[in-house]
């Protein structure tokens, strides 16, 4: 029996989602394989990998440029929210699935498939980000993830999909597993495996090394509005120009490498090199700029719910109501992030030197230890009398019964 008519994959053009497509239709019988491939900047020539998945045995390959929603609806509000996985991956990877996996619904529905499918293995973030989305999406559409249940090798694989006409990877296969998209590089597999070997410098690509980088130090101004980056140095840039600029700015200077153990959703940890130099960059200043103007317990308190909403974003979860509802309060709380902060890249680091706000919260005549200080000294005394109160009745109580 088929497992479906009519599926949409999930198409890259790698060896793996390739091949899916002759699996699909040799071994699970489906009738009618439609790939679709998403433009989410990732620098790659669509039209090859488009006709690819035709030779492949595709009825029909679509190609959807989805690169201004991804950064404007993904990107920026990770950035609202300082997203930070585990405290330091800004979810490159992880924000652009429930981007693709609508899509690959909303396809689905055009071409009036029974199914989608993807070629993601049983051991990764993304199998669980794509199956929950879609599952949230399109409860009645299968899932099928032919890679997860067909139990081959790499080799095996690409040998199966020569006997379907798919040639063999031409250059030496890259010992790597690289995801790339406009807002940066993760690489994991090979010489990487060994968590205490350095990454290699052929691992990078889009961020010069602390040697290459220039010896000079380059000052530039960022300037926000409601918490989404707006203008550099001036110049107001839409949110696809920002972030290639951003990336070009913060990846000259040998900003945003990271090499990390990260803990997957299914419970390995495993050992990942990440290139996000302009997304990095934006959420350290986007950081800086809330520092002046968030009411410092809405500060604190944005912070535990930055680390959740993090942790969300990474686990699947983007269409989910925990994630709906904290999309509320930090909405709320970008109202008044607004102004420029300046900061200074050299050689792999970015410093904040300088940061302004018309909504600002910091009041010179209170932090002023100049003759102009507004702030009544006296009145410190009787506060610190109330703010000291039960501490010293908790020590007496102490010191009365000998402790
Ligand atoms: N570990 C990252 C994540 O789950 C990236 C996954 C894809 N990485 C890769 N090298 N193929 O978001």
């Amino acid at each position: 029996m088929a497992r479906a008519k009519r599926v949409v994959l999930a198409y890259s053009g790698g060896v793996d989602t390739s091949v899916c497509i002759p699996y699909l239709r040799q071994e699970w019988g489906v009738e009618e394989v439609i790939t679709f491939a998403a433009d989410l900047g990732q620098g790659d020539e669509l039209e090859p990998i488009r006709r690819k998945a035709l030779d492949a045995g595709a009825s029909q390959s679509i190609v959807g440029d989805l690169i201004e929603p991804f950064i404007a609806d993904y990107a920026f509000p990770a950035i609202r929210a300082n997203a930070l996985y585990e405290g330091r991956y800004p979810l490159s990877t992880a924000l652009a699935r429930p981007l693709i996996a609508k899509r690959l619904v909303e396809v689905a529905r055009e071409v009036g498939a029974d199914a989608v499918a993807h070629g993601c293995t049983g051991k990764g973030n993304d199998q669980v980000r794509f199956d929950v989305a879609i599952a949230s999406l399109a409860p009645d559409l299968k899932v099928l993830t032919p890679a997860r249940e067909w139990g081959m090798s790499r080799e095996e694989t690409i040998a199966y999909g020569e006997r379907y006409g798919l040639p063999a990877p031409v250059s030496k296969a890259s010992p790597y597993s690289i995801d790339l998209n406009l807002l940066g590089r993760s690489v994991e597999a090979g010489p990487l495996e060994d968590p205490m070997v350095p990454p290699p410098e052929e691992v990078f690509a889009i961020t010069a090394s602390i040697d290459q980088a220039p010896d000079a130090a380059e000052t530039i101004e960022i300037a926000f509005e409601q918490g989404n980056p707006v203008a550099i140095d001036g110049k107001p840039l839409d949110p696809v120009s920002m972030l290639r600029r951003a990336n070009a700015l913060a990846g000259r200077h040998g900003i945003g490498r990271l090499d990390m153990i990260e803990n997957r959703v299914v419970g390995i940890k495993s050992r990942e090199i990440y290139e996000t130099p302009g997304l990095l960059l934006l959420i350290q200043a986007h950081q800086e700029l809330e520092s002046l103007t968030l009411a410092a317990d809405v500060l604190r308190y944005k912070r535990q719910v930055e680390a959740t909403w993090a942790d969300l974003v990474y686990q699947g979860l983007w269409f989910g109501p925990l994630k709906h509802a904290l999309d509320g309060f930090l909405d709320r709380t970008q109202e008044d992030v607004n102004g420029t902060v300046r900061l200074k890249l050299h050689k792999g680091n970015a410093v904040v030197v300088g940061r302004g706000s018309a909504d600002s919260l910091y009041t010179p005549d209170m932090a002023t230890y100049g003759s102009d200080d507004r702030f009544d000294h006296r009145a410190a005394e009787g506060f610190i009398y109330v703010w000291g109160l039960p501490l010293r009745l908790w020590s007496a109580v102490r010191r009365a019964g000998g402790r």
